[in-house]
């Protein structure tokens, strides 16, 4: 009789907390309910004191005094790049394992730069974002790291750089905007992909209205890891993508299409779908490098995501399979298109280029690519002014043919003139969170999920993406 009651009770408050009439059930245990046919993770309000961060500035940093951490394959090539920025400093190296500190102290020497103080260990980097003599640190650790050393980064004052994707999860991504709201500091993720140089033109391309009005896009990742599965720290990508469903590597593709179609800049994410084909050789992949007998990620899993405005975005995760990588990357405007991979190209409708940018004689059709010569001349027309700044030094300096460090040169440009940063931290949870939400949708025979808005409705304070200078 008394377990009755108790279960009455429980079942009292359970309607009370979601406000009754069925309209919505929370599963237990999850940070989400189902809505009108609708997947809806809870949206935390706004704690007092906590402002947006849409169109921060900090105060201008003439010296960028940084700290590294996590130095495994990808945080020796940005402490390299650094060292061919003007105005900066570095502090601090740390990871894990001596011998990468080592090798980025190597670095630094070669380029003439004064010995940085090391780190070793996993609470290293507590000690390194405690100092009160850094101005950022740089985040490349493992994925399931970036939000605890982000989060204690800036409680600690600092601003943060944090490499792809920033969180793992939809709480992770509210923990960082909450965290940013609180300290005001900075916390940008480092996708450097809208830096390259085809997006970034055709980013230029689109707000000029060449392509008309983008009704869909298409990114993805698709590189197949078998050479790499075995040169992750102590295995944690095979280990992450074992346990997790869903695209957990959607910023590469997706951020240049948010980027395009201004989202949280007067347009927004609104809701997604998800469907996922079977784990077959990331199964295998397991099986052989961990014993495992299951594998959560489809070996290609497919993601649609509807916008405010009533665009499509389409992206796509395979890191398993035999295949070219590929990006995508594809505009579909109502005059125009651009598309990446396998081959750069656009297309127009006759009339849409002007005569001054076309070469003589040169035919438009909206059935085929644009000629080489054509392609050229518009992308010479349309570079974007941050390449035609900076281009030529960081095609030298590399870093994926150059983008990366057109990435780390715009945020020290940015932090040395204390303008907002190029990517917010709303930017970093909207591409982030596709992990877990795509993982929910898939996971609910590919159900529709909210999208939540990270700016608490203020998505259409700023309009249209702007880079500061
Ligand atoms: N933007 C890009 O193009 C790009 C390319 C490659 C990797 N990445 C990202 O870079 C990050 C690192 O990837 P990777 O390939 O270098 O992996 P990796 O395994 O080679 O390196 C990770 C490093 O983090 C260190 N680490 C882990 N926990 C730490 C802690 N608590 N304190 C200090 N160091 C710690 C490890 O010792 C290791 O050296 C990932 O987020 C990945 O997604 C981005």
């Amino acid at each position: 009789m008394k377990i009755k009651h108790l279960f009455i009770g429980c079942a009292l408050i359970g309607m009370a907390l979601t406000g009754c009439c069925g309209a919505s059930n929370p599963i237990e245990g999850e940070n989400y309910s189902f809505k009108d046919g609708m997947i809806v993770f809870d949206e935390p309000a706004r704690a007092a004191g906590q402002e947006s961060m849409l169109g921060f500035a900090a105060d201008p940093i003439p010296v960028v005094r940084v700290g590294f951490i996590g130095l495994g394959m990808r945080g020796p090539g940005a402490v390299q790049r650094f060292t061919h920025l003007e105005g900066v400093e570095i502090k601090g190296l740390c990871d894990l394992e001596q011998s990468n500190v080592d090798n980025c102290q190597r670095i630094l020497e070669g380029a003439g730069f004064p010995k940085a103080e090391s780190y070793v260990g996993p609470e290293a980097y507590k000690e390194l974002c405690e100092r009160d003599d850094i101005d950022l640190i740089y985040i490349a650790t493992d994925w399931v790291n970036h939000v605890p050393i982000a989060v204690y980064a800036m409680e600690h004052g600092k601003h943060v750089a944090v490499e792809v994707p920033a969180a793992t999860s939809v709480a992770e991504c509210w923990q960082l905007v909450d965290t940013s709201e609180r300290t005001r500091r900075h916390c940008m993720m480092l996708e450097n992909c809208v830096y390259d140089f085809f997006e970034l033109t055709s980013l230029n391309m689109a707000q000029q209205g060449l392509f008309g009005e983008i009704v869909h896009a298409e990114g993805a990742y698709i590189h197949n890891l078998s050479d790499y599965w075995d040169s992750y720290h102590n295995n944690w990508r095979l280990d992450f993508n074992q346990k997790h469903r869903g695209d957990v590597y959607a910023t590469h593709g997706f951020g240049p299409c948010c980027q395009a179609l201004n989202i949280h800049r007067g347009n927004k994410l609104n809701y997604l779908v998800c469907m996922d084909s079977k784990s077959v050789n990331g199964l295998e992949k397991a099986k052989e490098k961990m014993g495992s007998t299951e594998f959560a990620n489809g070996d290609h899993t497919v993601t649609l995501v509807k916008t405010e405005q009533g665009q499509t975005i389409e992206i796509q995760h395979n890191v398993y399979t035999p295949r070219p990588y590929n990006r995508l990357y594809q505009l579909t405007g109502t005059k125009g298109f651009a598309n990446k991979y396998p081959i750069e190209g656009f297309t127009f409708m006759p009339g849409q280029i002007s005569e001054d940018i076309l070469p003589e004689g040169a035919q438009i059709n909206q059935h085929d690519f644009v000629s080489n010569d054509v392609r050229l001349a518009l992308m010479e027309a349309y570079k974007h002014p941050i390449h035609r700044e900076i281009e030529e030094k960081a095609k030298q300096v590399g870093g994926h043919g150059g983008m990366d460090f057109v990435m780390d040169y715009r945020l020290v440009y940015c932090l040395h003139n204390g303008l907002p940063l190029d990517q917010d931290v709303y930017d970093a949870a909207e591409w982030s969170c596709i992990g877990e939400l795509s993982a929910t949708s898939a996971k609910h025979n590919s159900m529709p999920v909210a999208v939540p808005d990270f700016t608490r409705g203020e998505w259409n304070k700023l309009q249209g993406l702007k880079f500061a200078y």
